[in-house]
């Protein structure tokens, strides 16, 4: 309850993103009892940082809980670009491998191309190929980026109605803000995308439903800016001394919105859920194209013997994430 009466509902993440998790543990034990070995997900890590290595323990604690095998490569921030060029190829040659996901944000003098023009596209389970990202445009199925797809999750979830909704996006990002504009689009609301050009952006916000916000400013959106009733995602994650907090001031807009994201809390827990989900369907799909293949079961058997060979010949630590993030054991067919 606020103070003038007004109760805004909290849109938590942790339960929507409990029901994904149940569903893909039930499938992953069906996966390994199917096929005697589990999923594995590959996680690239160039240099460190410490946002970076939060979101990785969160990622590699939500694998450990599932069942789902995980791998980190890891290689110092001095590293080249045909260093993770490399990995990226061989990971993709991988047959234990399901998905691929390097973190980012990539030291400045690597460009994003240099994983998105070799990356495998059936790899690419958080949706950054641009196949994936054109499989989105023009409405076919592909890998979306996950935290564009957990906001608009947690509207579908909460039974916020999107069709017919005026919603703006701010932010513009090939991985949240475009992603998540086509998707309210795809949902049948009427969208504005807005961005640091934009005029009025107080102004455009007034006149919306639902409100996506994805700039990584924090507190740029206040009450002040949202129409009374407006239902607000914050997808914004930003250390402020020794808090994250979102780019919505939550105090200011909780007076005023219908339901609102809290940071943390909200998107991000949906986020991992989801790439837990995308990462089943990325294995599926190969264990069908292993299935279909001439020899699949041997190419098996000589990942498990050439796996570590092969990472070692491209130059990287590659280790099951227990030994690193002391969070998971990585599983072998
Ligand atoms: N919850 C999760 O799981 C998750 C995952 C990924 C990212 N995030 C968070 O989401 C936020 C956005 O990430 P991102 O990768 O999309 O960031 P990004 O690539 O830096 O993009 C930020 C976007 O916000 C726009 N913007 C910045 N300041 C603005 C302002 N004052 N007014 C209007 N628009 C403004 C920028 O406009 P221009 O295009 O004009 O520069 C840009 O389009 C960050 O806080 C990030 O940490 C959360």
């Amino acid at each position: 309850m606020t103070r003038r009466g007004h109760e805004v509902r909290w849109l938590a993440g942790a339960p929507i993103a409990a029901e994904l998790k149940a569903s893909v543990k039930t499938d992953v034990a069906a996966f390994r009892r199917r096929h005697g070995y589990a999923p594995t997900l590959a996680v690239v890590l160039v240099g460190r940082d410490a946002p970076s290595a939060v979101y990785l323990r969160q990622i590699l604690r939500t694998c450990r809980s599932l069942g789902i095998s995980g791998r980190l490569v890891e290689m110092p921030g001095r590293a080249s670009a045909a260093r993770l060029r490399n990995a990226i190829v061989a990971l993709n040659e991988d047959p234990l491998v399901a998905g691929v996901i390097v973190q980012m944000p990539l030291p400045r003098r690597i460009p994003l191309t240099t994983v998105t023009d070799v990356l495998d596209p059936a790899k690419d389970i958080d949706g950054i190929h641009p196949l994936n990202a054109g499989r989105l445009v023009v409405g076919y199925e592909g890998f979306l980026p996950t935290t564009a797809q957990a906001a608009v999750e947690i509207l579908r979830r909460s039974g916020i109605q999107i069709a017919g909704s005026r919603a703006v996006v701010v932010g513009r990002s090939n991985i949240v803000g475009k992603p998540a504009a086509l998707l309210l689009l795809r949902e049948n609301a009427t969208v504005t995308v807005c961005h640091r050009q934009t005029r009025d952006l107080a102004g455009t916000l007034r006149a919306a439903d639902i409100v996506v916000v994805a700039a990584g400013r924090p507190g740029l959106i206040t009450g002040s800016m949202l129409k009374r009733g407006a239902v607000v995602v914050d997808v914004g994650i930003n250390v402020v001394g020794d808090k994250i907090v979102g780019d919505v001031d939550a105090a200011s807009a909780a007076e005023v919105c219908s339901a609102l994201t809290p940071v943390p809390g909200g998107v991000g827990p949906v986020t991992n859920a989801l790439l837990m989900t995308h990462l089943l369907r990325a294995a599926t799909a190969q264990a069908r194209r292993e299935a279909g293949r001439e020899g699949g079961a041997p190419r098996r058997a000589a990942s498990r013997r050439e796996g570590g060979a092969r990472a070692a010949a491209a130059g990287e630590a590659v280790r099951a994430a227990d030994e690193t993030a002391g969070t998971m054991a990585a599983s072998r067919p």
